[in-house]
């Protein structure tokens, strides 16, 4: 059966678009049901709209520090889409243990460093700052730990001498786009887990 995706985002969605591209090859056991932003301005949102995928915004601030009422606010924007799988690409926002639970074995994130190392944010200039001389990216299912949950397929790129973090995320990126469908496949063609939510 094909399963029913939800993408959530925060900016530019270019993992959201390698993923719907990805999704569109006719072997491919899932389809993007649903893009979510936590950002009204997100760019990746035009992306998914002219790509014909439902969207929907559903703004932290409007909850304050209400972190269990923005998430009933996600829950009901993905409950008339039988959401089977969501995958946070680039979703800029921490999700409460409890929503996470809910979708567990359900739910994936890219990572744009070698998990174990430099879990949060900044990770490329950490990876500089370290005098690393390998950088990459994670994919990994989503646990109530922050960036911590059992990763499923890395991809490693070289740090140049001359690299900023931005000229690193680039090449970062490239590999993100290229691991994040390739686990998202085999992970939608798995037998479903029985679903607590959705
Ligand atoms: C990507 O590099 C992704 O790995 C990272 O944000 C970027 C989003 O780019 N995610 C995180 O840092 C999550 N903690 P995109 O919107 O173009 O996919």
């Amino acid at each position: 059966m094909t399963k029913n995706v939800a993408i959530f985002i925060s900016g530019g969605g270019s993992n959201m678009m390698a993923l719907v591209q990805a999704m569109k090859a006719p072997n491919f056991d899932a389809k993007p049901a649903l893009v979510l932003s936590n950002e009204r301005l997100a760019v990746g949102l035009t992306k998914a709209k002219l790509q014909d995928i439902p969207t929907v915004v559903v703004d932290h601030r409007q909850h304050g520090k209400n972190r269990m009422a923005f998430e009933e606010a996600i829950g009901r924007a993905l409950k008339p889409n039988d959401i089977d799988i969501i995958c946070l690409a680039g979703f800029m926002r921490i999700l409460s243990a409890g929503f996470i639970n809910n979708w567990r074995h359900r739910m994936l994130n890219i990572h744009p460093s070698l998990l174990p190392k430099y879990k949060g944010l900044d990770t490329h200039q950490r990876a500089i700052d370290a005098g690393d001389k390998i950088a990459g990216c994670s994919v990994h299912e989503v646990t109530a730990e922050l960036d911590g949950g059992p990763v499923l397929e890395q991809a490693s790129v070289p740090v140049r001498p001359n690299d900023t973090g931005a000229t690193l995320a680039a090449r970062v990126l490239v590999e993100e786009h290229r691991i994040y469908p390739k686990v998202l496949r085999t992970f939608a063609a798995r037998p479903a887990p029985s679903k607590l939510f959705g």
